[in-house]
């Protein structure tokens, strides 16, 4: 597959990826499982590599009043940070169900991009299609407002 230069996003084969890259798909995917989406139904699970090498995972987590739902990139810099205190994101992996991968909500990208730089790496895995995309962060989340 490899670069496609029309897109801001590569398609990437995943047996092909290197090792760190197939670590954090696989605890995206793994961490998917524990999702708690009884309402929607969508499990999306997100695993995050911070600077000191550590991988930190989230799912989304639903609540009855829908809006207090939490999603699984919010839950992943929330352990990151309550495990560590603040540190730099350098990679962030993300699985979904749909055929083409979900990526990350507006809200998510917000959060994330207090700890994320723009050439941080961002997978999308769809484990019902294989489908796994790779993104630049500042691609998903340009203009970001980190500081005041
Ligand atoms: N969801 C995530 O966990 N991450 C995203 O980036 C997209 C949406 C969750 C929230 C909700 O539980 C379900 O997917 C449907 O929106």
């Amino acid at each position: 597959m490899g670069k496609n230069k029309e897109l801001d996003y590569e398609i990437l084969d995943e047996s092909k990826v290197p090792e760190d890259v197939r670590l954090l798909l696989d605890e995206a995917k793994n961490v998917m499982k524990n999702a708690f989406a009884p309402f929607s139904k969508f499990k999306v699970g997100a695993a995050i590599r911070t600077e000191r090498g550590n991988v930190y995972r989230g799912c989304n987590v639903e609540n009855a009043s829908l809006g207090g739902t939490i999603c699984a990139e919010r839950g992943a810099a929330m352990a990151s940070i309550a495990s560590e205190g603040y540190g730099r994101f350098k990679a962030i992996a993300i699985a979904s169900g749909s055929d083409d991968p979900a990526p990350p909500c507006a809200i998510c990208r917000q959060f994330l991009a207090q700890f994320t730089d723009p050439d941080v790496p961002v997978y999308l895995i769809s484990v019902k299609s294989g489908v796994l995309k790779k993104f630049r962060f500042g691609v998903l989340m340009p203009y970001a407002f980190t500081e005041f």
